[in-house]
């Protein structure tokens, strides 16, 4: 799809492939999940994570202090979407996803990404509308190699060569 100048001003982002990523925090108990595309490496150890003040996540990451970016393949695209139309305050991500928490970690994390990042959390800035969560990896989780990470552009998910589908409907 061609993005025209207009377009683009029109919708206010970027263009570009942004990774999909979902963030996992909480408790092992309490897992909760949220689905991110600004998030990224800054330095060798120092990741970031953008989230609006009006995310659940938001106020319970301030709290818990630790997060895990878990990215993922072009397969979960639907659970994807679903963590990021739906809020934990009312919807247990992980039942309704079906995706499994790893229990052979210290924080939430997800199996079926296939390389999770424990960090810590460091500093929050505010920056226009979002909070830039700074986070320095603890450790990195490989369960598998991928060839086919979820990213999108433009509203629309692409992964594995092909376009999937757009943002915030075909998780509903
Ligand atoms: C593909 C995708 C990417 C998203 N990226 C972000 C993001 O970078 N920052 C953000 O604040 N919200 C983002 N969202 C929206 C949140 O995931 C969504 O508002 C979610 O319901 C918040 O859940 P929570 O209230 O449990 O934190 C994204 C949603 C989708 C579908």
């Amino acid at each position: 799809m061609q993005i025209t100048k207009s377009e683009n001003m029109r919708i206010g982002v970027v263009p570009g492939p942004k990774l999909v990523t979902l963030v996992s925090y909480g408790t092992m108990e309490n897992p909760n999940i949220v689905t991110v595309s600004y998030a990224g490496q800054i330095t060798d150890r120092l990741m970031y994570v953008s989230l609006r003040p009006s995310r659940n996540s938001n106020q319970s990451i301030r709290g818990c202090k630790r997060f895990a970016i878990n990215y993922i393949g072009s397969d979960l695209v639907k659970e994807a979407d679903f963590c990021g139309i739906y809020s934990s305050r009312d919807t247990d991500k992980f039942k309704e996803t079906g995706l499994n928490l790893d229990f052979d970690q210290e924080i939430p994390m997800i199996v079926e990404s296939p390389l999770s990042l424990e960090c810590v959390l460091k500093n929050i800035t505010r920056m226009g509308e979002h909070d830039v969560f700074f986070g320095e990896v603890n450790k990195a989780i490989r369960r598998n190699e991928e060839s086919s990470w979820l990213y999108h552009d433009n509203f629309e998910y692409f992964g594995n060569g092909n376009q999937l589908g757009s943002l915030f409907q075909i998780g509903k």
